[in-house]
C-alpha cells in the first residue's frame, strides 16, 4: 500500500477506495491472455455506507470462448455496527470526482450510456433490479456531472443483513441478466447479529480506476494485500470467468481447494486443481475428486497472519496456482468471494463456517471403531465379523454392510438369499443387544423397475431429473436407474417416507450415501449444438480434460425449476445429505449419523466424510494426512480414510501401521473392496494386538474427542489440525504433511513407511509427553526435529504442556466406556504458564448439541504450579445433567513437574470433604516427575479444587 492510500485509511471509515490513473503494463502472462479478453473499466461507483457498488464496461470484445457480457456490476460489503448506525462514509473530494450522497462519479470521458437513467424519477427506485439480490432497499443517486451539465444515476442496493467484521464480500455478476448462483435455501450463508464489541474490519476493499479495472482486498493492521488483481484482466463471458490474484510468493503458504488427493497437506505451486464432482478413485493423486470446495487459506510467513477466500460458485472450475498467482477460471455462475480475516488460521476455519454453517454434531457411538466390506457374502459373514472383534477383544461399535445387502442393488430392499430380512433383524437386534450399531450404504439411483415400490412411488411424486422432458437414465449398480432429484423440496418428502418405510423395517443407525457425485456408468450423447454439453472451455476434468458428461448425469439434464445439471451438478451430495438429515431428525428424533462421499461448501452442517476408494498401498497411507486436514479446514471436521486400504490386498504391516493411524482420525472405518484379502483387525495377531493397544487410547480419549467436536459444532474448529493451528508462528510446521494434531495439544507422528521401526518427527517448542507412556518426553525449544522410536506395534502419540485431558477407561463400546470414571491427566507447564482444558457431556445423541435449556454439562478445568503447589480446579457448567449421570473422576495425574519436586501433602476442596491418596511415580531416566492422587470419587458435575503441597 502506498502512503496515498495509508493515508486515506485513516479518513475513509471502512472502505478505501483509491483510483489510480497510471497504466499498469501487462505482465508476460497476461499476453496470451488477451486472446480471450482485455477487462472492464469502471463506468461508475456508488457508495453507501461501507458497501459499495460499481458499474463496469467491457474495453473490447473476444470471441474465444463465447461472447462477453457487455457490463458488469461489482459489489463489495464489509460492513458493521457504526457503519449501519452511524454516519455515512466520506470519501476525500479529488479534482476529477464529484460526490454526492455517497455516490460519485468518476473520469467524465466514461459513458453513462449504460446507466439507466438521467435526472429524473427512475423506474428502478420503485422497483429494485432483481440482480440486487439480498436487498430490503435499493435506490438510486443522482449525481450531476457540472462539466457535462448532466446527469448520472448510479443505482445501488443496500443489503438486508451484513456481513461480520471480519468478513469481506465482493459480487461480480452480469448487470443486466440474473445468472445462476447457488439459492440461499440450498446454502443458506449464515447472518451474523449485530455485536456491540465490534469494531472496524480489518479487511480493506480496494477499487482501482485503471485500465482494465481492477481491485484488491488489504489489511488495515499491516498494509498486507491479500488479494490483488492489478496486473491482470478480468473475463466475463457466459460460459467463462477468469480471475486472478497475485501472490507473494515467498511469504504465502495456501492450503485447501479439494476435493483432491495431493502427497502435501500445502499446496505446491505449477498445479491445476479442478473442482467438478466424479467418481473418480482417491487413489488418483491430483485429480478432482468427489467433492469440491472452492475455499482455502492463505498463512503468510513469518508471522503466520492467516486469512481465507472462499468463491461461493458451483459450477466446474480450474484453479491454476502457480506460487505467485492463483487464478480461477469458472464456466458458469458469478463471481461471489468472501474474505476472512483471521488472522489465526483457526480463526478463519470459525469464521468461514459462520458463514456456511458449523458442522452437524456426531453421534457418540460415531467415535467408536468402524468395520465394512465391499463383498460380505451373506448375514453369517457379517455375524462372523461380529464375533471375531469379541473374540479378540478388539472393540468393534459400528458394523457396516455395503450394496450387496440389497435385492438386485435396489435401495431400501433386501437380498431374500443372502440378507433374508428376518435375518438381518436378528442380527441388528443382537448388535443393539451388544450396545453395537449397524449402518447401511444408499446409492441415489433408484432402479427403473415397474414392481418396485421406491420407483414406482418416485414416478407418482415426478421427483426425477429429467431430459427433454423425460426422466434422465443412468445405468448405475441396479442397472437402469432415474435419479432423484434433491433441488425438488418433493424429494425430501419423497426420501423421507422411503427412510422410515425403510426403518419400519430394520431400524439401521445411520445411512452411507455414496455414489452421489453423480456416478453413472454410462456416458450419454451430447444434445447436438448444446453449450452446457459441450461447454468452450474444456476444464481438467479426471486430469485428462474429459467431457463434463463423462459419467455422470449429461449438463442438459433439469433440475427443479429447470435449473440445469450444469449449474447444480456440484450440489448433488449436499443436497442429498441435507435431505437425508432431516428425514433421519424426523424419522429418528434422535441426532442422525450420515456419511456422504460427495461434499459441497456446507456439507458439514449434515454429514461426515471419507476420502473415498483409496488403495492398500504405503503412499496411501501418508496421502490420508493431507486429506483429513483438509475437510477440517471445508468444515467437515468428521472424516476418515478407509483403513488398511480398500482396493488391492493389504499387508500385516501395511494394515498394523494403518489401524495405528487410523484409531486417531476423527472417523475410525476399516474398509475394504470385493476380491480383495480380507483385513478386519483380527486377522493377523499383530494387527490385533495393536489395535488393542491403539483403540484402547482412541477410547480413553473419548471424551477429548467428543469435546472437539462439540467445539466443531459450536464455533467450527477442525478436530484433525495441522501443527500450524496451534503455532503459527513456526513456519517449519507449514510443511509437516506426515504429523497431526487432535485438538490443541495431542499430536500423533506415525509410521508411514514399511520396514521402519523409527519415525522422524518434528516438535514445535514445549515439552511433549508420551500418552502411552508419561515417562517418555521430548523438551524442544526451539521445535526441533528428533528421531523417535517406532516399535512395530506402537505409534507416538504425545500431549503438549499447558493441557489438561479428561480421560475415560477402555471398553469394548463406547456406551461402556462412557460409564467408567474420569481421569484428568494435567499437563504441567515448565514455563509456569497455566494448563487448560475442557469436557463436554451430554447423552451423546440428542439432536441438537449443548442446545439452550438442554441436558448437557460443560466443565472446564485450570490447572497451575505456584512457588510449591500444584493445583488443579473445575468451573461446572450446567452441572445437574453431568451430577444426574453420577459421573466421577477418580484420579488426577500431574505429569511434567520437575524433578526435584517431591509430593508432600494434598488438600481437596469441594462441598464435601474425602480422603485422598497420593502416589509419586518416580522414574530415574525420566526428564519429569509424575504425582498420581487417587481413588477421589469426585463428582464431576461439581466444582472442586485440588492442591498438592510439593517439596524439594
Ligand atoms: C513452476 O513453473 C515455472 C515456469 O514453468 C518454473 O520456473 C518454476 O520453477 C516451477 N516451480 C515449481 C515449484 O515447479
Ligand atoms: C455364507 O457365505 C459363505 C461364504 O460363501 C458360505 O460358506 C456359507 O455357507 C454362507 N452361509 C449361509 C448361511 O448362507
Ligand atoms: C420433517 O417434519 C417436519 C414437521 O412435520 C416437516 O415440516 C418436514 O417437511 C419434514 N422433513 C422432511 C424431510 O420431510
Ligand atoms: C470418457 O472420457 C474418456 C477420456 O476422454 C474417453 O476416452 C471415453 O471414451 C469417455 N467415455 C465415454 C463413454 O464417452
Ligand atoms: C421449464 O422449461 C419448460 C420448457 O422450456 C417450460 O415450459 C417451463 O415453463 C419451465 N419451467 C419453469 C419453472 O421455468
Amino acid at each position: 500500500m502506498d502512503d496515498r492510500a495509508r493515508n486515506l485509511s485513516k479518513t475513509a471509515s471502512l472502505l478505501l477506495f483509491f483510483f489510480c490513473y497510471c497504466f499498469i503494463p501487462q505482465p508476460q502472462s497476461c499476453i496470451k491472455a488477451e486472446t480471450f479478453g482485455y477487462g472492464y473499466r469502471i463506468l461508475s461507483v456508488a457508495v453507501k455506507s461501507s458497501s459499495l457498488t460499481a458499474d463496469l464496461a467491457l474495453i473490447k470484445k473476444s470471441a474465444v470462448y463465447g461472447p462477453d457480457i457487455q457490463t458488469l456490476r461489482l459489489s463489495a460489503r464489509v460492513l458493521s455496527l457504526r457503519e449501519i448506525f452511524g454516519k455515512e462514509s466520506t470519501v476525500p473530494l479529488k479534482s476529477r470526482t464529484v460526490v454526492m450522497g455517497g455516490a460519485q462519479l468518476l473520469d467524465n470521458s466514461l459513458s453513462h450510456e449504460n446507466s439507466p437513467g438521467l435526472c429524473g424519477p427512475s423506474s428502478y427506485l420503485t422497483s429494485p433490479p432483481s440482480l440486487c439480490e439480498d436487498i430490503t432497499s435499493s435506490g438510486a443517486n443522482e449525481i450531476f456531472n457540472s462539466k457535462r451539465s448532466r446527469c448520472i444515476v448510479a443505482l445501488f442496493c443496500i443489503a438486508s443483513f451484513y456481513e461480520t467484521k471480519d468478513r469481506l464480500r465482493v459480487r461480480i455478476s452480469d448487470s443486466k441478466k440474473q445468472r445462476w448462483e447457488i439459492p440461499r435455501d440450498i446454502i443458506s450463508r449464515q447472518l451474523s447479529y449485530p455485536n456491540p464489541t465490534h469494531s472496524d474490519s480489518d479487511l480493506l476493499f480496494n477499487l482501482h480506476n485503471t485500465t482494465p479495472f481492477a481491485f484488491s482486498v488489504s489489511r488495515r493492521s499491516s498494509g498486507d494485500v491479500l488479494f490483488d488483481t492489478t496486473s491482470t484482466l478480468m473475463v466475463f463471458k457466459d460460459q467463462y470467468i477468469q480471475l486472478s490474484s497475485s501472490l507473494p510468493k515467498q511469504r504465502s503458504h495456501l492450503y485447501g481447494l479439494g476435493e483432491h488427493t495431493k502427497k502435501s497437506f500445502k499446496l505446491i505451486p505449477n498445479q491445476t486443481l479442478t473442482l467438478w464432482n466424479a467418481d473418480l478413485a482417491s487413489a488418483n493423486l491430483d485429480v478432482n475428486l468427489y467433492g469440491s470446495h472452492p475455499f482455502y487459506i492463505d498463512v503468510r510467513s513469518p508471522a503466520g497472519t492467516t486469512h481465507g477466500v472462499l468463491l461461493l460458485n458451483s459450477n466446474a472450475m480450474d484453479v491454476v496456482y502457480d506460487g505467485d498467482r492463483i487464478t480461477y477460471k469458472l464456466i458458469g455462475g458469478i463471481v461471489d468471494l468472501y474474505f476472512f480475516a483471521g488472522t489465526s488460521p483457526d480463526a478463519v476455519v470459525q469464521q468461514y463456517t459462520e458463514l456456511i454453517g458449523r458442522p452437524a454434531p456426531m453421534p457418540y457411538w460415531s467415535f467408536g471403531f468402524h468395520q465394512c466390506r465391499y463383498g460380505y457374502k451373506n448375514v453369517s459373514d457379517v455375524e462372523g465379523v461380529v464375533a471375531g472383534y469379541a473374540k479378540a477383544n478388539i472393540p468393534l461399535e459400528v458394523m457396516w454392510t455395503d450394496i450387496d445387502y440389497m435385492d438386485g442393488f435396489k435401495d431400501f430392499t433386501f437380498d431374500p438369499i443372502n440378507f433374508p430380512v428376518d435375518k438381518m433383524k436378528k442380527l441388528v437386534d443382537l448388535l443393539h443387544q451388544n450396545g453395537q450399531k449397524y449402518v447401511l450404504i444408499l446409492d441415489p439411483g433408484i432402479g427403473v423397475n415397474k414392481s418396485y415400490g421406491t420407483f414406482i412411488r418416485g414416478m407418482q411424486a415426478d421427483i426425477f431429473i429429467k431430459r427433454d422432458g423425460v426422466p434422465y437414465l443412468g445405468q448405475v449398480w441396479p442397472g437402469p436407474v432415474y435419479f432423484p432429484d434433491f433441488v425438488n423440496p418433493a424429494t425430501a418428502i419423497f426420501w423421507e417416507n422411503e427412510i422410515k418405510l425403510f426403518r419400519d423395517i430394520l431400524p439401521v443407525d445411520g445411512l452411507w450415501l455414496d455414489m452421489n457425485e453423480l456416478s453413472n456408468f454410462i456416458t450419454s450423447n451430447p444434445t447436438p449444438f448444446s453449450i452446457l454439453d459441450d461447454p468452450p472451455y474444456k476444464i481438467n476434468n479426471a486430469g485428462i480434460k474429459r467431457p463434463i458428461n463423462n459419467n455422470t448425469v449429461p449438463a442438459t439434464a433439469l433440475h427443479f425449476r429447470n435449473i440445469t445439471e450444469y449449474n447444480a451438478h456440484n450440489l448433488y451430495g449436499l443436497l442429498e445429505a441435507k435431505a437425508t438429515h432431516a428425514a433421519l431428525i424426523n424419522v429418528t428424533g434422535k441426532r442422525p449419523f450420515i456419511l456422504s462421499r460427495s461434499t459441497f461448501v456446507s456439507s458439514g452442517k449434515y454429514t461426515a466424510h471419507w476420502t473415498g476408494d483409496n488403495a492398500a498401498t504405503w503412499d496411501d497411507l501418508a496421502y490420508t494426512i493431507p486429506s483429513i486436514l483438509s475437510f477440517g479446514l471445508f468444515g467437515i471436521p468428521m472424516v476418515g480414510a478407509d483403513i488398511c486400504g480398500f482396493s488391492g490386498n493389504t499387508n500385516e504391516e501395511l494394515c498394523r501401521r494403518w489401524i495405528q493411524l487410523g484409531a486417531f482420525y476423527p472417523f475410525a472405518r476399516d474398509h475394504s473392496s470385493i476380491g480383495t484379502a480380507r483385513q478386519e483387525l483380527y486377522i493377523w495377531d499383530s494387527v490385533a494386538a495393536s489395535a488393542r493397544k491403539v483403540l484402547g487410547l482412541r477410547y480413553r480419549l473419548l471424551p477429548y474427542f467428543y469435546t472437539l467436536m462439540y467445539e466443531a459444532h459450536s464455533i467450527g474448529t477442525p478436530i484433525a489440525r495441522p501443527l500450524f493451528f496451534s503455532f503459527p508462528q513456526d513456519t517449519k510446521t507449514y510443511e509437516i504433511s506426515t504429523q497431526f494434531l487432535i485438538g490443541k495439544g495431542v499430536m500423533v507422528s506415525p509410521v508411514l513407511k514399511p520396514g521402519a521401526v523409527s519415525v522422524d518427527a518434528y516438535f514445535p517448542k514445549g515439552n511433549w509427553f508420551d500418552l502411552f507412556n508419561y515417562s517418555n518426553s521430548v523438551s524442544a525449544n526451539p521445535g526441533k526435529q528428533i528421531r523417535l522410536d517406532a516399535p512395530a506395534d506402537h505409534i507416538n502419540v504425545h500431549v503438549r504442556e499447558g493441557h489438561i485431558l479428561a480421560l475415560q477407561g477402555e471398553a469394548m463400546t463406547t456406551k461402556e466406556a462412557r460409564k467408567t470414571a474420569f481421569k484428568l491427566l494435567v499437563v504441567m507447564s515448565s514455563r509456569g504458564e497455566n494448563s487448560s482444558g475442557e469436557v463436554f457431556l451430554d447423552d451423546g445423541e440428542a439432536v441438537e448439541m449443548g442446545e439452550r435449556g438442554g441436558k448437557w454439562s460443560l466443565v472446564k478445568f485450570y490447572g497451575g504450579i505456584v512457588d510449591d503447589k500444584a493445583m488443579v480446579r473445575s468451573q461446572v457448567v450446567n452441572g445437574d445433567f453431568a451430577l444426574s449421570e453420577k459421573w466421577i473422576i477418580d484420579k488426577v495425574t500431574f505429569i511434567g513437574l520437575e524433578k526435584d519436586k517431591r509430593l508432600r501433602r494434598c488438600k481437596l476442596s469441594t462441598s464435601k470433604g474425602r480422603k485422598l491418596v497420593g502416589k509419586e511415580i518416580m522414574n530415574s531416566n525420566a526428564q519429569f516427575h509424575t504425582i498420581e492422587i487417587s481413588k477421589l470419587s469426585l463428582l464431576i458435575g461439581e466444582e472442586f479444587k485440588l492442591e498438592v503441597e510439593l517439596k524439594k
